[in-house]
Order: C-alpha cells, then structure tokens, then sequence
C-alpha cells in the first residue's frame, strides 16, 4: 500500500463511517481580511500555493464526498461522542458535571472542506512541507490537504487522541486505493496518522516536524480573549519551527508563548456550519526572536 503510516494499530471498527459534508460555496466565496504582515521570508522556498486549481479542488471534493459521505455526518459525531466518552470513563477523566460532550476538548465536528483549502492556500504550502492537523479525527482533512498537493508535502500527518477516530481514518485512506478509476489513481501524497495526545512528548516531536498547522479546535483550553492558551504553549515548548505557519479557527493563539512569538500573518472570512458564515480563519506565523 502506497503512503500510509500509521503509529498505532487501528482500533477496531466501530459504527464510525467516514463523511465529508458537501458545501455549497467555492473558494472565491470567502472573504479575505489583510492581516498587517506578509508571509513571504527571504530564503524560503517559493510557495507553491499558486497551483492550487479548480481541477485538484474539484477531484478532491469527489473523493473525499466519496469516502466521508455527506448524509453520514450526524451518525459520526454520535460515533465520536461515544469515544469521547469511553476516553472519559477509562482515563477517568469525566468532569464533574457530566459527559464530555459540550464545551469540552472533545467535542467533535468538521471543518468546512471549502474554507479549509482556502485558508491552507493562504498558508503557502512549500515543497517538502510537512502538514499536520492536530485533532484530526477521522482524517477528512488530512486527505484533502494530500490531495490538493500531492507533490508538495513530504507528508500529511494527523494527530488525534482517540484510538475510534484514528482507526477510521487509516480505514478511510484504505478505502481510497479501493476506489474505482480514475478516483483511486488520483495522485496523493503520503500520509501519517498517529493516535497520540497533542500535549504528550510524541505530540511536541510531531509539531517540531510541522511546516504547516490546522487546528480546529474551538473548545479547547483558551483565555477570556479566546486564545488557545495550553496549545500555544505546546506549540513553542515543542521547538516549532522558525516560519512555520499555524492555522486556527474562530479562536486564535497567544501572540507569546514561552519564548516563541506568534505573528499573525492574515485572516478569512467564510463559512462554516458549525461556527456560521462569518467564521475567522487565522494564519499565524513562527517567530523566534534570537
Ligand atoms: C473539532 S474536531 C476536528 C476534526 C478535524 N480536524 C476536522 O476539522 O474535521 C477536534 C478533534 O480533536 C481531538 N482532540 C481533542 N483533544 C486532543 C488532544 N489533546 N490531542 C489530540 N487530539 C485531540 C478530538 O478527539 C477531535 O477529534
């Protein structure tokens, strides 16, 4: 099997069954908000966002509609509750008050495939970049972003803490060299699934690699300002690289973090379902003041 690793053993199959929600909008729907400063660094290899094309989105969109059907959404976030439960239980981690089903980290759902390329456009992938989703759940992104730069990424690597999850997306990256032709013979590039915590010691050394961040993750730890607090520790503490460009949604990250500051570089407005049509897409940028 061509590209695939994966960290751990996949969980068995449960009643996960993998879905991209179809979206309405195209990538010139969304609204671009400047930031105040460029991405462009001097010595960088030049983006090669630029080749971002209609083709690459449209064939994209086919498979990934194929392997995470849209009809299939509300069953998967009950599927990924269930194992934020079971997570809770076993590790006995269930707050106080209940479940882990609202205003937890572990709250599930899906970014907007659209948007999603749009605001990874924006990042100005490189050749050899190394993408991670952190929090990647069944992998939906991860397969998109493979598939709109094939040969760019050195690798597409998604971290997510529940073994359900994880399983289902290395069965939904199977289920892809399955495909009929021409979907299956689509060029991707290699990815990576590794069902780890973000904040463990195999988390840090997976956001060291990282040339490119998503995180959509808007009920994770933040301060009143909504900036992800804990993550962008983690993120400097790893020894995240110099321009490394991370991407948040709806929430931002601190603009310094032990040691390491945050720059944010530009930001999009577009649609989301799950945080409404003027949603915020940030792209932040590395900075190491030596
Ligand atoms: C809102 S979902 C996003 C899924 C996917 N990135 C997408 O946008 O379609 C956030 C995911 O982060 C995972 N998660 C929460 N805390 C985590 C942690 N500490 N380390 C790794 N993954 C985590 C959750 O289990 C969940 O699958």
């Amino acid at each position: 099997m061509r590209g695939i690793t994966s960290t751990m053993r996949p969980a068995p199959r449960r009643r996960l069954r993998s879905i991209l929600r179809a979206t309405a909008t195209t990538p010139e729907d969304e609204r671009d908000i400047p930031g105040i400063n460029s991405l462009t660094t001097s010595g960088a290899a030049p983006s090669v966002g630029a080749d971002w094309s209609m083709v690459a989105w449209e064939s994209a969109r086919k498979v990934v509609d194929e392997l995470y059907p849209p009809q299939a959404y509300g069953e998967r976030r009950i599927a990924a509750r269930d194992a934020a439960l079971d997570h809770a239980l076993s590790s006995g981690t269930e707050p106080p008050g209940g479940v882990p089903l609202a205003g937890d980290g572990l709250v599930y759902g899906e970014f907007d495939a659209t948007f999603f390329a749009r605001l990874l456009a924006a990042a100005q992938p490189r050749q050899g970049d190394i993408f991670v989703d952190v929090g990647s759940g069944v992998g939906r992104l991860i397969l998109t972003a493979a598939l709109l730069w094939p040969s760019a990424w050195a690798n597409c690597h998604g971290i997510e803490l529940l073994p359900e999850l994880h399983g289902a997306a290395i069965d939904a990256r199977v289920r892809f060299d399955a495909l009929p032709s021409p979907l299956s013979t689509l060029p991707i590039a290699p990815v990576e699934y590794s069902a780890i915590d973000v904040y463990s010691a195999s988390g840090g050394a997976t956001l060291r690699e990282a040339d490119v961040v998503f995180v959509y993750a808007v009920t994770w730890a933040r301060d009143a300002q909504g900036r992800l607090t804990e993550l962008s520790h983690a993120l400097a503490r790893s020894g995240i690289k110099q321009d490394a460009r991370i991407i948040t949604v709806g929430v931002t990250l601190l603009p310094e973090a032990s040691g390491v500051r945050f720059e944010r570089v530009r930001s999009l407005q577009g649609d989301n379902e799950e945080t409404g049509p003027d949603s915020l897409g940030h792209i932040f940028r590395v900075v190491r003041d030596t």
